[in-house]
């Protein structure tokens, strides 16, 4: 398979935050708008899209789904069963359906969809999508071919890296390490502003400089073939400031505030799963 084979035509069930980063990431990439489609019962939604130059816009899901390469199911999960449900003998054969609800299982998906003929394939994204800075997590099942697999890579690497994993058990540590990622720094970002001002920088000052630091650690760790470890220790000269507040944070246990964070949050991923059969 070519590696620039791409979708003919994609339609999204529901165009709200996540759909329309998505579809502004095909754009950005040179998909030509014409070739997608969208279906949302808010005017707002689609008006939204329109200014993005998507003109095949529907309220009704159904009059979306068919004829098209792959359908990307972008409504919340407590809805999908319901719009599911109505999409019953709506898909062609052979489309890929590419489900990016949290928690929502293959088979939950395929039940609902009540056809053999459909290739689905999870997804777990994250908000950095919105600035095409995302990462995203993808599973299918064996059964899903390489031209499948290759659309549902080839739409969402538009908003920043995917990775497929080997079992769907692992999409719940996906969504615990990146699809709830961006809040735990957004968490420590707000901290360390708080802590900036109380040390005598105005909040802009501290959010300035907090946000670049942020950003610039981000890439120098993502962008030199340097362990994150050698890094942390590169910055930390004995005897100096930084070792200061490691020691503060070690004294606190910073891993193991870390770990349980993590691991309520894979809880509640494995939790809601169970809530939405
Ligand atoms: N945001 C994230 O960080 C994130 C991360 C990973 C996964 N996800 C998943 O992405 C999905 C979408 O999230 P989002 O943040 O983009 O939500 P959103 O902004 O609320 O978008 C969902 C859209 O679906 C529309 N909708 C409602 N009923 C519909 C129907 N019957 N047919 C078609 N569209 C319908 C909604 O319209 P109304 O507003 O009028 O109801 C809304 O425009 C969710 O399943 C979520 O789990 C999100």
């Amino acid at each position: 398979m070519s590696s620039d084979a791409r979708p003919k035509r994609i339609t999204f069930v529901g165009a709200g935050n996540m759909a329309s980063a998505i579809i502004g990431g095909l754009i950005n990439d040179g998909v030509n708008p014409s070739s997608i489609t969208a279906a949302d019962p808010s005017a707002q939604a689609r008006e939204m899209l329109a200014g993005l130059g998507v003109t095949d816009l529907h309220e009704n899901p159904r009059d979306a789904v068919g004829n098209v390469d792959v359908v990307v199911l972008a409504v919340k999960p407590q809805i999908m069963a319901e719009v599911l449900g109505g999409l019953r003998g709506a898909f062609t054969p052979g489309t890929t359906v590419i489900s990016i609800a949290a928690g929502i299982s293959i088979a939950m998906l395929e039940d609902w969809i009540d056809s053999s003929d459909v290739h689905v394939v999870r997804c777990m994204p994250n908000t950095p999508a919105l600035v095409r800075c995302g990462a995203s997590g993808l599973y299918a099942n064996k059964s899903v071919g390489e031209r499948e697999r290759h659309y549902a890579d080839v739409t969402m690497a538009c908003v920043g890296t995917t990775l497929w994993v080997d079992s769907e058990a692992k999409l719940d540590a996906v969504t615990a390490v990146s699809g709830s990622g961006p809040a735990y720094f957004f968490a420590f970002m707000e901290a360390m502003i708080q802590s900036g001002e109380r040390l005598g920088l105005s909040h802009d000052e501290a959010a300035e400089l907090t946000l670049q630091t942020a950003l610039g650690a981000a890439r120098l760790a993502s962008e030199q073939n340097i362990p994150i470890a050698t890094l942390r220790r590169n910055v930390t000269s004995p005897g100096g400031t930084t070792e200061q507040a490691l020691h503060a944070f070690q004294a606190e246990k910073l891993d193991h505030v870390v770990g349980k964070a993590m691991d309520a949050c894979h809880q509640r991923a494995e939790q809601m799963a169970k809530e939405f059969k």
